[in-house]
């Protein structure tokens, strides 16, 4: 089986990506693992917790509205070999996992992100690989989105990534797409990290172990 984190980014931007929605469904049906597939807020969970904080609410329960919006979103994909029920927690996951080829979940609890929730089912199931699909599709040396000469990074050690997140949490945005539990978790089961971007071909390929457009964190010497 294989964990894929699918950033919220890509599902909720401007509304539903629904054409995107659609081939990710098509995607898990026809992929020959079984998949979990942990997904993010995005777009629709930015607004509602925007909205909640000019309310004064406080952030154990902004994350529990972010939460919320991650079920939502996991909602569409829900297809005819998938659990029709979204996971609550990494345990109910793995007992779906169980019974359907395919599981689909949004965040478990306040405090961390689904990158989070994603390492931790990994490692409850003893993977050693999670793939996580965001936006940008890799780790660049600077942010690709202001300078057209950055470049991708395709290996980086666990020490490396969690000094880059240190780093970047200094500038107003984060650059690195992966929370700081996501990238312990992968370190202390030594997970492979395999950030991509949401091209399905190129999800294959990892899922084959061959040759991919992307970065993986994981045990290489700094
Ligand atoms: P995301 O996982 O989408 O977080 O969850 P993100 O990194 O902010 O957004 P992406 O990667 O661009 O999609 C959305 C929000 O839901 C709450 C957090 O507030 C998070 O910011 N959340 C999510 C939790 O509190 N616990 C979880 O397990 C998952």
């Amino acid at each position: 089986m294989v964990v894929i984190s699918l950033g919220g980014s890509i599902v909720s931007r401007n509304g539903v990506d629904i054409d995107y929605v659609k081939k990710f469904r098509n995607f898990m049906r026809t992929c020959h693992v079984p998949l979990y597939v942990v997904v993010g807020g995005g777009e629709l969970a930015r607004n509602y917790i925007n909205y909640a904080r000019t309310l004064q609410m406080n952030e154990y329960t902004l994350d529990e509205i972010g939460i919320m919006a991650t079920r939502l979103n996991a909602k569409l994909l829900i297809t005819e070999d998938t659990y029709p029920e979204i996971p609550e927690t990494i345990s109910e996951a793995i007992f779906a996992g169980r019974t359907y080829k395919n599981v689909v979940m949004g965040g478990t609890e306040p405090g961390h992100t689904t990158d989070g929730v994603s390492l931790l089912l990994a490692e409850k199931l003893g993977e050693k690989k999670v793939i996580n699909m965001t936006s940008v599709g890799g780790i660049y040396d600077r942010d690709p989105r202001k300078f057209s000469d950055a470049k991708l990074v395709p290996q980086m050690s666990y020490d490396e990534a969690k000094s880059l997140f240190f780093s970047e949490k200094m500038d107003a945005g984060l650059n690195i797409p992966l929370d700081l539990l996501a990238i312990k978790i992968a370190e202390r089961s030594n997970i492979a990290l395999y950030i991509v971007s949401k091209d399905l071909e190129n999800v294959r390929k990892v899922i084959n172990d061959e040759d991919f457009e992307g970065t993986v964190i994981g045990k290489f010497d700094a």
